[in-house]
């Protein structure tokens, strides 16, 4: 066994290197598992993601060479809906906001119409897939007073939901979250023309994955007042932030903390480690990706 523990993720040729001779791996998702990573891994049968997304392997690539690919779902379902709804309060009552303008000397004392918010009871929040996590998010919403629509691309739609077609929720929604997965067609789903579509009063929360937004027409959006504000746990190019979304107050960052709880983390950690030893023991994989 091998443990890569460095400051930043492991370089492609030392991956490629330290698996020419291994049987599984365990990676984290800014660990790119490409096709050329896998003809490196002669002897690999099984990679175990520690993330419920796997954007970051081909799929194809892995099946094609019969290696098991597994992911982590479930046990950070609740830590992913907790985070959304931290940012949903935060960005709504101008928490951060207010944090940032605390810690500069700037408050002046309580006033009437000081930094006013948002209230959450009887808006709207549209859920963008249908998802567990998504679910989960939507479970919560009625301790705040909202009512919950969901928008999903394919797939069966689920009776229990109250379903809207994305245009539809993207109109009438006053907080859109999303909770989709990453894939090739979901690539910039929030664009120029998807955020024109919002309520000027609405806001957007991204905690599945960056590229889902172009954050170049989010920056747009914002500084045209088209939308209210925006809150991401995720970026398109991470750590990277689109540099005006770090100028504007109305913008809650999170440095992708979606799972970030002890809890869950372990329980991350321990499903991928199951998912290996079953795998090279000859079992069949407990969460593998379908
Ligand atoms: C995931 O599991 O895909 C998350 O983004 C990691 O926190």
């Amino acid at each position: 066994m091998e443990l890569y523990d460095g400051p930043t993720p492991i370089s492609d040729d030392e991956l490629r290197r330290r698996l020419s001779d291994k049987h599984g791996l365990i990676c984290v998702l800014n660990d790119r598992i490409t096709a050329g990573v896998l003809d490196a891994a002669p002897h690999l049968k099984v990679v175990a993601n520690i993330a419920v997304g796997f954007d970051n392997i081909d799929i194809a690539a892995a099946r094609s060479r019969n290696v098991i690919v597994t992911n982590t779902p479930d046990v950070l379902t609740n830590a992913t809906a907790e985070l959304t709804w931290a940012l949903i309060l935060s960005l709504t009552r101008r928490v951060t906001e207010g944090d940032r303008l605390v810690r500069r000397k700037g408050w002046k004392g309580w006033t009437l119409d000081f930094m006013l918010g948002t209230e959450l009871r009887g808006k709207q929040l549209g859920i963008i897939g249908r998802g567990r996590i998504g679910r989960a998010v939507g479970e919560k919403a009625p301790a705040f007073g909202m009512d919950v629509v969901f928008a999903a691309r394919g797939g069966r739609s689920a009776p229990d939901l109250r379903e809207l077609s994305l245009d539809e929720l993207l109109i009438s929604s006053d907080v859109v979250s999303i909770h989709t997965p990453m894939t090739p067609e979901n690539r910039h789903l929030i664009d120029r023309k998807a955020l024109a579509r919002m309520k000027r009063t609405a806001f957007l929360i991204n905690t599945a994955r960056g590229p889902i937004v172009d954050e170049e027409a989010l920056a747009w959006a914002l500084q045209e007042r088209l939308i209210a504000g925006a809150a991401l746990d995720v970026y398109e190019r991470e750590p990277d932030v689109f540099p005006a979304l770090l100028e504007m107050e109305n913008v809650v960052l999170a440095p992708h903390l979606g799972s970030a709880t002890r809890e869950t983390r372990t329980a991350m950690i321990e499903l991928a480690v199951k998912n290996v030893l079953a795998v090279v023991q000859g079992r069949p994989a407990l969460t593998p990706v379908s």
